[in-house]
């Protein structure tokens, strides 16, 4: 771990070299659980960054026989309000790109429920810790990073003992989706999302960004002082987390230039 990075951080030359290494430890992590009869409990994000590590876990079910029978799964977050039905929403981008290509029991899915009325939604929240705590906890967190450095839907302001709730997003976030939504103002306001002491509590996180917008807030996250104005900066108090990036992503970190790093994966 180099001095003034606060965060081990594993820089690949390829995109793809990111799908390959955290795909390869959540299939480590099935395994060995499977074969002490355990079930292994994956913490799962949406965004475009993590797709490829969904489609490395779709192919290493397919040819080389990784079953998901014994997996439990909750996302991190969904707009709100949401239908699961929508082509918006986070429900269908995991069924789309995970759960339909996998053998994963649908009893094990978790994602926040976004179409949950407002006098439901404090207890839809409530209800999502227990079922994260009654399946013993999330083993593995994936987690991608928004421009305002948020994990999850923890935007600026969250603080570290937040747990899953309602909130509002800010204009950053929203005018990042508008594309998506087809214009900035289809994009919902508000979004149910873990919060930054849910996801301090996995057992082990991998974050991960690529590309060269996502440079300036990987070095923040990385390299700056803990603060609740960047929620991934507390990832610095987890004991086990490593930020994948490639070397755009990584590109405005302090020793970027250093060629031994790809030893140290
Ligand atoms: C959304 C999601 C985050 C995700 C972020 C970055 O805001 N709620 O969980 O990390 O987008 O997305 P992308 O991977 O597309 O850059």
């Amino acid at each position: 771990m180099y001095s003034h990075e606060r965060i081990r951080t594993v820089i690949v030359d390829e995109h793809d070299d990111i799908a390959r290494l955290v795909a390869g430890r959540i299939a480590a992590l099935i395994r060995e659980r499977a074969a002490a009869g355990q079930r292994a409990v994956l913490g799962l994000a949406t965004g475009s960054t993590p797709i490829g590590i969904y489609r490395e876990l779709i192919r290493l079910h397919r040819e080389e026989k990784l079953s998901f029978a014994n997996v439990v799964t909750f996302n991190l977050d969904e707009y709100y309000p949401m239908d699961p039905d929508s082509i918006h929403s986070y429900h269908r981008y995991m069924w789309e790109n995970l759960f339909d290509h996998i053998d994963i029991d649908p009893a094990n899915v978790h994602i926040p429920a976004g179409s949950a009325s407002r006098d439901q939604v404090n207890d839809v929240c409530d209800r999502y810790e227990s079922a994260i705590r009654r399946a013993g906890g999330i083993d593995i967190q994936i987690l991608g990073i928004g421009k305002t450095g948020h994990i999850g839907f923890n935007e600026p302001g969250s603080g570290v003992d937040s747990r899953t709730r309602l909130v509002m997003l800010d204009p950053v976030t929203r005018k990042d989706a508008a594309a998506d939504f087809y214009g900035e103002e289809n994009v919902p306001r508000e979004a149910i999302t873990m919060g930054v002491a849910t996801i301090l509590e996995a057992r082990e996180i991998a974050i991960i960004a690529t590309g060269e917008h996502k440079a300036v807030i990987v070095r923040r996250a990385v390299e700056g002082d803990v603060n609740h104005e960047v929620a991934a900066t507390f990832l610095q108090r987890h004991p086990a987390t490593t930020f994948y990036v490639d070397r755009a992503a990584g590109a405005a970190l302090t020793r970027i230039a250093t060629p031994w790093l790809l030893d140290e994966v």
